[in-house]
């Protein structure tokens, strides 16, 4: 990892706020291999050297990765005032801390990312550089070659046009869907707009990563592969 200003690795581990961190550091509570450090935005290889805040040394945030197959029926939030099932309630405690990227529906079921790399998630959720979403749609079996165009061309939505995608039949009634986009309820909502019903919906993959046979409800790391395809951006 390249060397960064000190106060945004303290922040990103939990030491303190960006702005808290910078109070600590010029009130001189922090070292850097044994020696103290006043200046703000001094550079440091978060790899390499040893951070002390107070004397006592301050641990590297794990990053960690997880593919999610969210189940039917449970909110993508970390709490629900309402008291109805989130995504967390299938997660173990050590995950409790991790943030989804970007969200299901309540009732669409499929892959869901999860990690603590605020990074990469707003990377992956930014609106300049989304990556593409691939759904299976389960509509009637009357859906034709006119509705696949319009949903791969792009439909006028009331906030705007969708961007191109892809649509293919895979049988009579089941479409794969793949767009760039992640606005709220969008297959949805373009489906709406063809007066096409949704049955079903399931993402099966985001970027480069696919959700496979992972189970509804279960978990598992990303490969190191995968994590670096994501971090290299879109298309991948
Ligand atoms: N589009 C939707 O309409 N719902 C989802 O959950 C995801 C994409």
């Amino acid at each position: 990892m390249d060397v960064e200003r000190l106060q945004k690795i303290l922040a990103r581990r939990g030491v303190a706020s960006r702005r808290k961190a910078e109070e600590y550091i010029t009130a001189g509570r922090v070292a850097v291999n044994g020696e103290i450090v006043r200046e703000l935005g001094t550079r440091v290889d978060p790899d390499k050297d040893v951070i002390t805040v107070d004397g006592k040394t301050i641990a590297k945030a794990r990053m960690v990765y997880l593919a999610f197959h969210k189940p039917l029926y449970c909110i993508t939030s970390k709490t629900d005032p309402q008291g109805r099932p989130t995504i967390m309630d299938f997660l173990p405690p050590a995950y409790q801390n991790l943030h989804p990227v970007g969200r299901l529906d309540w009732n669409t079921e499929g892959l869901l990312l999860l990690t603590n790399d605020g990074e990469l998630t707003f990377k992956i959720t930014h609106p300049s550089h989304e990556i593409k979403k691939t759904y299976l749609v389960w509509t009637e079996p009357g859906v034709g070659k006119k509705e696949l165009e319009k949903l791969a061309g792009g439909i006028k939505l009331e906030d705007g046009e969708t961007s191109p995608g892809r649509a293919r039949l895979i049988e009579p009634g089941l479409i794969e869907l793949t767009i760039h986009e992640g606005r709220n309820r969008q297959v949805r909502r373009m489906m709406g707009a063809l007066n096409l019903p949704v049955k079903r919906l399931k993402r099966i993959s985001m970027g480069p990563i696919e959700l496979k046979d992972l189970p509804a409800g279960k978990f598992r790391k990303l490969t190191p592969k995968e994590i670096e395809k994501l971090k290299k951006g879109p298309g991948s």
